[in-house]
């Protein structure tokens, strides 16, 4: 029978639709299911990761996501309520143009009118307590504090361990300073600009004597809206130290990207990394060392007895100038050599043997297109999922636990675990041989792998997220909990949070 054009046009819409049905209907089933809900609790999300261990009798059989279910809440998690507090400190958050000393006008935040905030200094043992205001940052703030391992309650994470202080509202944080060495604080509501924009400041935990020939230096690193600063300075920043006497300086990374740190005029020693003192650093020279972003490095250097100046560089434009207020120092080009921590200084013991681990747990880093929260793109996975359908790592308190990761995304990542030090066991397979290398904050380069201990000493909800913050906001996020532990807190939700 003759189909005349009309009846060949039908057919040919019908294959159209349904190949169109066909191609269509996985992308839109894709996008559908990568929406986040409104409101939603870290805990929900994903799926538990127990890395063999035993799965405790707090954890749900089977319902996809309940990872805990009585337990205790991640808000009781708090330092001694009734020990008063040593130290005592109010910041006060706006969002507002300010100017650095320079002169030079940056659009950002402040904490206290100026940023970076007022440096916390604390003795070891010290019990800090900082209230913190919210005037004007009408997405809401906190504060979280990077390295210390802070009890669960205090972490500043909003939606995971408080909800972001909104204007008008207070939070006051508590927690012991019982690890000498350098910190930061930082929001960790909307981080990616927040902390971009001013929101963070450094604290600096001193042992109970410290030695009276040492003077002691903090360079806190920040790019304002592109413009290299120590401590909220462009340019060189001077400080006056004697000849013969010996300067630690604390270089504290608060940017996105990895700085190189290298010293002109005198050999140095690394004696810290992320606030945990190395065991016998070596003078090294013509090397520079890496700080990862969130990461912290505190060289120690002894000014020439003739009172020659040192240039302490801090990536390519920024520097710390020790010595003579009277002469200065040229600035020398990036040596090539870097330091390489997998084998400086010498072997110490670990306090545990991370040889019989509890829990091994893999965070592989590689990149897809997808779709993330509705948004088609190209996006970072974790053990080849999307964010959120990432694991949940879940430890008992007093696990040894082991964690391998491995970077096959492309690009380097700064990676940072909450609550914890974890020590560094090997490089692509080769292991460390010198002094315990402790870290919050790593670089895994690209195509590197790293294999870590730690001990599960500190019950909460903690995030092990990339520091290169926007990359956070690009799905690199996932969490460490402790089994029974719940949050009253959701991400999103009436009161806004949004971590990342
Ligand atoms: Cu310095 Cu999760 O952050
Ligand atoms: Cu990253």
């Amino acid at each position: 029978m003759y189909r005349g054009p009309k009846g060949g046009s039908r057919v040919r819409l019908a294959v159209a639709c349904a190949a169109t049905a066909v191609v269509l209907g996985p992308l839109v089933w894709l996008w559908q299911a990568s929406l986040q809900p409104d409101a939603y609790s870290v805990t929900d999300m994903g799926y538990a990761d127990s890395g063999g261990g035993p799965v405790g009798s707090s954890t749900a059989q089977g319902g996809h996501g309940q990872h805990a279910m009585a337990g205790r809440s991640v808000a009781s998690l708090t330092a001694d309520p009734r020990r008063p507090a040593d130290v005592t400190v109010t910041l006060t958050a706006r969002k507002r143009r300010f100017q650095l000393a320079s002169g030079r006008g940056v659009d950002g935040y402040t904490l206290n009118g100026g940023s970076p905030g007022p440096v916390i200094r604390a003795t070891v043992g010290q019990l800090v307590q900082v209230r913190l205001v919210n005037e004007s940052v009408s997405g809401g703030v906190t504060l979280h504090w990077h390295g210390v391992d802070v009890p669960g309650a205090e972490d500043g994470v909003a939606g995971v361990t408080q909800d972001a202080v909104g204007v008008g509202e207070d939070f006051t944080y508590r927690f012991v300073a019982d690890q000498v060495g350098t910190f930061w604080y930082h929001s960790h509501q909307v981080s990616h600009e927040q902390v971009q924009g001013g929101l963070f400041g450094a604290l600096v935990v001193t042992p109970k004597e410290q030695p009276a020939d040492l003077v002691d230096v903090l360079a806190l690193v920040h790019l304002y809206q592109g413009v290299a600063t120590v401590n909220g300075r462009e340019g060189d920043v001077r400080v006056d130290v004697p000849p013969g006497k010996r300067a630690r300086v604390r270089v504290i990374n608060t940017d996105n990207g990895q700085i190189s740190v290298w010293v002109a005029g005198a050999p140095f020693r690394l004696v810290a990394v992320d606030g945990t003192d190395l065991h016998g650093p070596t003078p090294v020279q013509d090397t520079a060392v890496l700080v990862t972003a969130g990461g912290r490095a505190d060289l120690e250097v002894t000014v020439p007895e003739a009172g020659s100046p040192i240039r302490v560089h801090l990536g390519g434009s920024a520097a710390v100038v020790l010595g003579s207020r009277r002469y200065d120092v040229p600035a020398v080009p990036r040596p090539k050599a870097t330091l390489d921590l997998l084998s400086y200084g010498t072997k110490a013991p670990l306090g545990f043997d991370p040889q019989t681990p509890d829990r091994r747990f893999r965070y592989d880093i590689g990149r897809r297109p997808g779709f993330l929260d509705g948004r088609p793109g190209l996006w970072w996975t974790v053990n080849g999922h999307l964010f959120p359908d990432i694991p949940m790592f879940v430890v008992a308190e007093g696990d040894v636990v082991r964690m391998r990761i491995a970077n096959h995304s492309g690009q380097a990542h700064p990676m940072h675990l909450h609550g914890h030090h974890a020590v560094v066991l090997s490089r692509d397979e080769v292991r460390a041989t010198g002094s315990p290398w402790w870290v919050d904050s790593l670089n895994v380069g690209r195509g590197e792998s790293y294999d870590l201990a730690f001990v599960a000493d500190n019950p909460g909800i903690w995030m092990d997220h990339c520091h290169n913050l926007p990359h956070a906001t690009q799905g690199l996020v996932a969490h460490l909990m402790y089994e029974g532990t719940t949050t009253p807190f959701a991400v999103g939700g009436t009161a806004g949070n949004e971590p990342e």
